[in-house]
């Protein structure tokens, strides 16, 4: 696993949502009631998740408004589908995120 900076400090007094990349994947960066880390890509059909929005805690896809959560990146009811979140931590210098290899999943080594 390894951390990568996404960002330089920037202020987090207002929501956003961002599209960045860390390790080779495709994150959306998500400050509503804290930052969060998730893919941007719906599994549903490929929509960016960058474009959508936040409500109740879910992210909300901005083609056909599927919803995940922004902690466990659990689809609503019904999806039966989910999106991958990564740790997220706020340093001095910027905001970094954590992301695994495919090796790494694939052989349980950290
Ligand atoms: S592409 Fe995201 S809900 Fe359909």
């Amino acid at each position: 696993m390894a951390w990568y900076k996404v960002a330089d400090a920037f202020d987090l007094s207002k929501p956003f949502i961002r599209k960045v990349s860390a390790g080779g994947k495709s994150i959306c960066l998500v400050n509503a009631d804290k930052v969060y880390a998730v893919s941007s890509k719906c599994p549903h059909a490929g929509a960016d998740l960058s474009g959508g929005w936040c409500k109740n805690g879910k992210l909300i896809c901005p083609f056909h408004r599927y919803a995940y959560d922004l902690e466990t990146g659990k689809g609503a009811p019904g999806q039966n589908d989910f999106i991958n979140v990564y740790s997220v931590e706020i340093k001095d210098d910027g905001v970094y995120v954590q992301v695994t290899s495919w090796l790494e999943r694939l052989t349980g080594k950290k």
